[in-house]
């Protein structure tokens, strides 16, 4: 069967606002042009899957016959073998070492850290203030994901430093995926800024799993966890280095992910007042103003649909895959070596899966109309055996936050200022201006 060429180019240079929404626009136009499109990115020939089964047939029926894509190569400096960029038997083993850090019952006092952050988080909010909403995510989602990770705590400045560098680090990962190899040995800023995030990044974790080890303490962290995992067939445990990369793989897969969805949420809020009423509604009834807890989580219906219904608005623009050996999808012969891409974004936006995708309406995630969205049309977290580890985590985080903020605050758009947007990796909100009001 032959494959449609994409019809334009993908603009890979450029970063105004209209050049990066620009790109967003073509990937989602390719599905006006087949379920299997060709892109042509310099000399690297790739093939964007448009169609919802099929990227269900690529990531969950023949996972297997795939492994990361150039996009997760870019990635390799920073994570090195972690398990977002390792692959085959390796990645199988270090998954099923990490995975019982993420289980429900470790979430549940994961949950604890959370409810007291968002706590702390608001505490120091006056009436009429004025708050940067996704300066405030950051600083709450680097909280969490270090606390988790690290019980103790980082210092400020590392805090401060983890949040700035994993930014720095997405983003022009992001930009390396899509240019020529050559690009990223120019003397450009960009360059520059990545290598020197990496080296802070690394700096900051080695210190800690060294730190760790020595004392040889299991403090019920993640990384103690870590630290304790033992393959187990082998009895092996993880080298230094291996630590290294798991560390900074959930550091960096977990931050900036959760504080996207955190503060779009607020957004969200701030600018639907019925839905925010309902989510009120919602959580006086369940915590009766106490604060929330792990087993709260499901009783939270209504906050929950919110955040799905922010998470199909908002997510990773594209992700991508490599075959490992000729294999078929959707009746098109891929080659060995053959780059897949698919788009979360494209297909959250898909008017044939999500009718009026543009508009932002939780109720479509009511248990009747949820059920007939269609297999791989809704896909923030990935799926199959790459999916998201983190995503328990990640909702209980976003929820246990917004319901904390909603048991006494409103956060109110200030007007004429309206948050920018930033397309990179996914759709960044710049200085996002929020009143902070009592609720009366
Ligand atoms: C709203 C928040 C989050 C979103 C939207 C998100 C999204 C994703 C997506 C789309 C993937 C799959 C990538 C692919 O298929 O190529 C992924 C994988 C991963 N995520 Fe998350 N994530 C979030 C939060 C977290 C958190 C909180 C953690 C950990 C603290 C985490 C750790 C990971 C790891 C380790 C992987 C790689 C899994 C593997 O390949 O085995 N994520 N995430």
């Amino acid at each position: 069967m032959s494959v449609p060429v994409a019809p334009g180019r993908l603009p890979l240079f450029g970063h105004t606002v209209r050049m990066l929404r620009e790109r967003y626009r073509f990937t989602a136009s390719l599905r006006n042009s087949g379920d299997i499109v060709r892109i042509d990115l310099g000399t690297m020939r790739t093939y964007f899957v448009t169609n919802p089964s099929l990227v269900h047939e690529l990531l969950v029926k023949k996972g297997s016959s795939f492994r990361k894509g150039a996009l997760f190569d870019k990635f390799q400096p920073v994570f090195g073998n972690g398990l977002a960029t390792s692959n085959g038997a390796f990645h199988r083993r270090q998954r099923r070492m990490v995975r019982p850090a993420f289980h429900g019952e470790r979430v549940a006092l994961y949950a604890r850290t959370m409810a007291r952050a968002a706590a702390d988080l608001t505490a120091a909010w006056r009436p009429g203030e004025v708050r940067v909403v996704e300066e405030d995510a950051q600083s709450l989602a680097v909280t969490v994901v270090g606390e988790a990770l690290f019980s103790t705590g980082m210092g400020d400045h590392e805090i401060e430093e983890v949040g700035r560098s994993t930014f720095t680090v997405l983003k022009q990962g992001m930009v390396r995926a899509l240019s020529p190899s050559f690009v990223e040995r120019l003397p450009l800023r960009g360059n520059r800024e990545f290598d020197a995030a990496v080296e802070r990044l690394r700096t900051i974790v080695l210190d800690v799993v060294r730190g760790w080890r020595e004392e040889g303490v299991d403090r019920g962290d993640l990384l103690s966890m870590l630290l304790m995992a033992q393959d187990a067939d082998t009895g092996e445990g993880m080298s230094d280095e291996q630590l290294h990369d798991e560390v900074m793989t959930l550091l960096i897969g977990g931050i900036e992910t959760t504080a996207l969805a955190l503060a779009w949420t607020f957004h969200e809020l701030g600018r639907n007042p019925e839905v925010e009423r309902r989510v009120h509604a919602e959580v006086d009834e369940v915590l009766g103003g106490r604060s929330p807890e792990f087993a709260d989580l499901g009783k939270l219906v209504y906050l929950n649909q919110v955040v799905d219904e922010v998470l199909r608005m908002y997510p990773v623009w594209f992700l991508m895959r490599r075959a490992i050996a000729p294999v078929d999808l959707g009746g098109v012969p891929l080659p060995e070596g053959a780059e897949v891409i698919f788009s979360p974004h494209a297909l959250h936006h898909d008017p044939t899966s999500f009718p009026d995708p543009d508009r932002f309406d939780p109720d479509r995630w009511s248990s009747d109309r949820a059920s007939t969205i269609p297999q791989g049309a809704f896909i923030p977290f990935g799926a199959g055996a790459r999916g998201c580890v983190g995503n328990v985590f990640a909702r209980a985080e976003i929820v246990i936050t917004a319901a904390t903020v909603a048991a006494k605050w409103r956060l109110v758009p200030v007007p004429g200022k309206p948050a920018r947007v930033k397309f990179t990796t996914a759709a960044y909100p710049s200085r996002m201006l929020m009143t902070v009001v009592p609720r009366s």
